[in-house]
């Protein structure tokens, strides 16, 4: 699977940009390890690690942002945003102990889930922002 362009999920939204684009680089990294003939837990374990913080990290500064300017589905927002959470954590715990086969279903997961939810449901936001402010 390529690598995904963060240009692509561009919204115009300079912090949130910013913030897909380390998601979208972790994601890309995760990629590269699963490519990798050998698999190594360890660099797995920390860019999951990384993929986990930082995808808390950006949910709630965007949910500040949406709160910010008032954007109507904000609690719709939110439950995506927990069921992505879910799911990270699911493959978090099983990271350990399946090794390899959660690094495909997470590569998976990162590349087609999350890239839908940026340009989905966050491109919504942008849309409003740009309406409205
Ligand atoms: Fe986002
Ligand atoms: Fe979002």
């Amino acid at each position: 699977m390529p690598a995904i362009d963060p240009r692509l999920l561009y919204l115009s939204i300079p912090e949130m940009d910013a913030d897909h684009e380390r998601l979208v680089a972790i994601t890309n990294k995760i990629s590269a390890i699963v490519e990798q003939p050998e698999f190594r837990q360890k660099d797995f374990s920390a860019e999951l690690r990384a993929l986990k913080d930082y995808t808390l990290k950006h949910f709630s500064a965007e949910e500040a942002y949406m709160a910010k300017i008032g954007f109507p589905k904000l609690a719709e927002h939110k439950v995506q945003h927990e069921k992505i959470i879910e799911a990270l954590a699911t493959l978090a715990a099983e990271g350990p102990t399946k090794g390899a086969r959660i690094a495909l279903s997470l590569r998976l997961f990162t590349q087609v889930w999350l890239f839908e939810h940026i340009s989905g449901h966050d491109a919504e936001y942008a849309k409003f922002a740009k309406a409205n402010t």
